[in-house]
């Protein structure tokens, strides 16, 4: 059974996408499952943490990103993009690290939503512009335990098409005032989505990043999140703000996730992170 999740918040900044690229890293490495990485986001983050920007070109340039796939919808011409060439085989740059595979992104993603956004707008009851990824996913889907989605900073065609496809979302958030601000008005939109499309959408929880344990207002902050009955949980392992985690933005190679992480502390947050996702989302989906 694969279960998929979408990492989303309307704020940039706030660890969407170091938090999904650990997940993938971690779920894998760890314990063992099969991960397909899915990057939406036009700024192509995911995609060059993992194979790097010549790589990116490369893939660009012969049309495996999934600027390929979103232009064929856009100019409604048959579908030619091959999913089996796009999708990139042990993708992380860490060699102990087997079974995460990328969709990857690319900066040509910009212009074409507009054109995938300019389609719904000229046909409002058509379905299919946020359906464009969930058909392309469908036949290779079962070669996965694990889709990890992650989706720009806001809520335009392209994440929309991540929670076409997704059964559960989590969000991450710095537990700052203002990071946390409109976590509620998101949440109601993707209901009011999954309501609209008629799936169901749930929410895992939110992930706390950047945490400073030095910090009172993050102390609060997350105090707060937990007693409000608006969120549904709040993953009890917190990430912290690292040097190692900011780090591993940077596509260098590594033996080993300890290698990439550091031994200590981060390499168990993460892992402990990555844990609760795990149990949480089998109970859940
Ligand atoms: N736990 C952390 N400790 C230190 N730095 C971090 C941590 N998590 C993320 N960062 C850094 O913060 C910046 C933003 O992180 P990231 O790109 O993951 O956020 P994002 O939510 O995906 O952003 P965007 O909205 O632009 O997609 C990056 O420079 C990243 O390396
Ligand atoms: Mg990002």
């Amino acid at each position: 059974m694969t279960r998929v999740i979408a990492t989303i918040n309307l704020k940039g900044g706030v660890g969407k996408t170091t938090t999904t690229a650990a997940l993938g890293e971690f779920l894998a490495a760890e314990f063992g499952q099969r991960v397909l990485l899915i990057d939406l986001d036009p700024q192509t983050n995911l995609t060059t943490m993992m194979i790097g920007e010549r790589r990116w070109q490369e893939l660009n340039e012969s049309g495996l990103t999934l600027a390929a796939l979103f232009l064929e919808a856009v100019e409604s011409v048959g579908m030619r993009f091959d999913m089996d060439k796009a999708i990139q085989v042990n993708a992380s740059p860490v060699n102990a690290v087997r079974g995460v595979d990328l969709l990857a992104s690319s900066l040509d993603l910009m212009e074409i939503q507009e054109g995938l956004s300019y389609r719904q707008y000229a046909e409002p009851h058509a379905s299919w512009p946020v359906e464009v990824l969930r058909d392309a996913v469908a036949p290779v889907l079962d070669r996965y335990d694990y889709v990890l989605v992650d989706c720009p900073p806001n809520l335009g065609m392209l994440t929309l098409n991540g929670l076409r496809l997704a059964d559960g979302y989590i969000i991450p958030t710095i537990p700052d005032i203002l990071s946390t601000y409109g976590i509620p008005q998101l949440q109601s939109r993707v209901s009011a989505f999954a309501a609209r499309t008629g799936h169901t959408i749930k929410e895992l929880g939110l992930v706390i990043t950047k945490y400073r344990s030095a910090s009172s207002v993050h102390r609060a902050v997350i105090d707060q999140l937990q007693r409000d009955d608006r969120i549904a949980n709040v993953v009890p392992a917190w990430i912290p703000e690292a040097n190692q985690i900011a780090a591993a933005a940077e596509n260098v190679d590594h033996r080993t996730l300890r290698g990439k992480y550091g031994g200590g502390e981060r390499f168990d947050d993460l892992r402990n992170l990555t844990e609760d996702i795990l149990l949480t989302s089998r109970v859940l989906l």
